[in-house]
């Protein structure tokens, strides 16, 4: 049953500062569904500063269920964490960084519901397009995207993602 069927069941809306102890709850569940639950270093106060101070480096959709959903669990249930960036080719684009739903709300379209509003909030800005990451063994969800139009852009077009860690950075600042 999705919410087109029982429009109450839950609601999508921006998250708002008061959320970040239930935000870094479910990037942790994300981290540890993605086998790497030590990867998360962040805090609550990092999430604070980042998303809800004068310069916000992200913004986030909440879903929460309505109160009898809840199953005696938290109501915020899934999230989106997303933000600005731009290509020299095509310009503005939305990154989806993370996106998640508890295991006992799948399937209700809570993620349908985030998709929609983020590709509304996309268009409005005048993106155009959504990227984001999957880890290649998430063979579910890549085939929920692709059911929904995504393209593979490592194999279609061989984009690979690098990163320079820490380390890296401070030598080569120093000019090592
Ligand atoms: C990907 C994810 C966010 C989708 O959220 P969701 O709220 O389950 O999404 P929806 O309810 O809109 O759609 C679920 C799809 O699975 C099917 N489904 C039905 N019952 C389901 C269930 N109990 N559990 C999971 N999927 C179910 C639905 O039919 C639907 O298929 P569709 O693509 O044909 O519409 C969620 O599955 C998730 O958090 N997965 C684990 C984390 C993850 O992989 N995140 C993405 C990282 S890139």
């Amino acid at each position: 049953m999705s919410n087109a069927d029982c429009p109450n069941r839950f609601r999508v809306r921006p998250a708002e500062p008061q959320d970040c102890p239930d935000i870094l709850r479910l990037i942790k569940e994300l981290a540890a569904y993605e086998n790497m639950p030590e990867a998360v270093k962040l805090t609550e106060e990092d999430l604070l500063r980042d998303g809800f101070g004068p310069r916000p480096f992200f913004q986030c959709l909440v879903a929460e269920v309505m109160q009898d959903e809840q199953k005696a669990g938290p109501n915020i249930v899934g999230f989106a964490m997303y933000y600005y960036t731009y290509d020299p080719w095509v310009g503005k684009l939305l990154y989806l960084e993370d996106f998640y739903v508890m295991d006992d709300f799948r399937g209700w379209g809570i993620g349908t519901e985030l998709l929609k509003i983020l590709s509304q909030i996309a268009i409005d800005s005048n993106c155009g397009c959504m990227h984001f990451l999957v880890v290649v063994w998430n063979k579910p969800s890549i085939e929920y995207y692709m059911r929904r139009g995504a393209s593979d852009l490592s194999t279609e077009e061989g984009w690979h993602l690098f990163k320079f860690d820490k380390e890296h950075l401070v030598r080569m600042a120093a000019g090592e």
